[in-house]
């Protein structure tokens, strides 16, 4: 829906009357995967598939949720926040809600209706998308009454909150921050321990580049996969390295370093969680470094090695992703391709020659349906702002 038929589809549910938009974005990751709950460094930027928000104010003390693309309607008292995390549709809104009243910000009974662009269960992050529309809406109505300034970092903290604390999937900061600080045309190079960012133009249309987010159709359900248990590995391996060497995080670790601790790592499973994480970090420096020198055949290359790693040590890719990137990389004018987000189904993305993307779509989507029988789709990664008021 564009802005005007989300206002109008609003009045209609709710009635005539004055109506507020907001939005945040889906994000992408170009390379650092489960690493952002080991302190690593990651990738990520925000593209231009949202999840808007309309709202109006109620004094009634009730909240009502809406969505445009399900039937399920929410019902519930700013009294009445917390332990709603079992509701078919509305956790995610009532979680960030709940976190935030929890830190003192006012939440006042209101109307809102979801309209969505971002795939679900897509590994594009959708409920990052939703936090962070609920936070922007939310915190825009708090702080304008207490006359503080939104922080941005603050609202991305209360998302993943939300998260593990109310929804209890054990994510890290990546996909709130990128949904919260997206910026149009950059990524961010995302330092997880510090929880700040660096900025980084990504240009490909000088180059004669794109990227292309490649939907494996396969669904996942991060709540509901292994995600928790790989996250659990991998701070099994950082209990079994303190033994022997004081560490805050994993990816304090330079992989020389790691060489000479792994072997305190007490099981297989930690041990090849620890080197994924130890690796994919040293790959988003470097290809943090190569994007910045123009290298994008050297950038590619690390996206391919990223998948491989995710795909043999960190095991959380699955038939589908495999089948589509592969066929990705036997395309011609491709450079890298990868896996991405949370894993075991969702999005893939793939750097390529512009000029080739139409028949890039074309013979990707018939080796991957011929391998797998699920018929991908495929979404251009514009880089573009996260959470915001639509002021027209
Ligand atoms: C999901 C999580 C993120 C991150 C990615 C993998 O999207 O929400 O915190 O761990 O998986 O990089």
């Amino acid at each position: 829906m564009n802005n005007e038929e989300l206002r109008s589809a609003f009045c209609a549910l709710y009635g005539p009357g004055p109506v507020r938009l907001f939005k945040s974005a889906a994000r992408i990751n170009l390379i650092g995967e489960h690493i952002d709950f080991s302190g690593g460094l990651v990738f990520p930027a925000a593209v231009a598939l949202r999840s808007a928000c309309a709202l109006r104010e109620r004094s009634d003390g009730l909240i009502h949720l809406a969505s445009t693309s399900c039937t399920h309607r929410v019902e519930c008292r700013v009294d009445d926040l917390d332990g709603h995390s079992d509701l078919p549709w509305g956790g995610y809104q009532l979680g960030m809600l709940c976190l935030m009243q929890r830190e003192g910000y006012t939440i006042t009974g209101m109307d809102m209706l979801f309209d969505e662009t971002v795939p679900h269960g897509g590994g594009l992050s959708a409920s990052a998308a939703i936090e962070l529309a609920t936070g922007i809406a939310a915190a825009t109505l708090s702080n304008e009454k207490s006359g503080t300034p939104i922080d941005r970092v603050a609202l991305a903290k209360l998302g993943q909150r939300a998260e593990n604390e109310y929804m209890g999937m054990n994510c890290g900061i990546m996909d709130q921050f990128a949904s919260a600080m997206g910026k149009k045309g950059q990524a961010m190079l995302l330092d997880t321990a510090a929880v700040t960012c660096e900025y980084a133009p990504v240009d490909l249309e000088k180059d004669g580049l794109c990227l292309c987010i490649m939907n494996t159709n396969k669904p996942h359900n991060l709540v509901n996969s292994p995600y928790n248990a790989r996250r659990a590995d991998c701070e099994a391996a950082l209990a079994d390295i303190r033994a022997i060497r004081p560490l805050e995080h994993l990816c304090d670790l330079s992989p020389a370093e790691f060489e000479t601790v792994k072997h305190a790592i007490k099981t297989e499973n930690g041990l090849k969680r620890a080197t994924h994480a130890i690796y994919e970090n040293q790959r988003t420096k470097d290809a943090y470094q190569a994007l910045c020198a123009g290298d994008m055949q050297g950038f590619g290359k690390i996206l391919v090695e990223g998948h491989a790693s995710m795909r043999d040590l960190y095991e959380a890719t699955g038939p589908e992703l495999d089948a589509i990137v592969d066929a990705a990389l036997a395309q011609e004018g491709v450079l890298g391709a990868r896996m991405m987000g949370g894993g075991y189904g969702g999005c893939a993305i793939a750097l390529l020659r512009e000029e080739k993307l139409e028949a890039f779509k074309e013979a990707v989507a018939k080796a991957y349906t011929a391998k797998t029988g699920f018929v991908p789709i495929f979404y251009p990664a514009h880089i573009d702002d996260g959470a915001m008021e639509i002021v027209e």
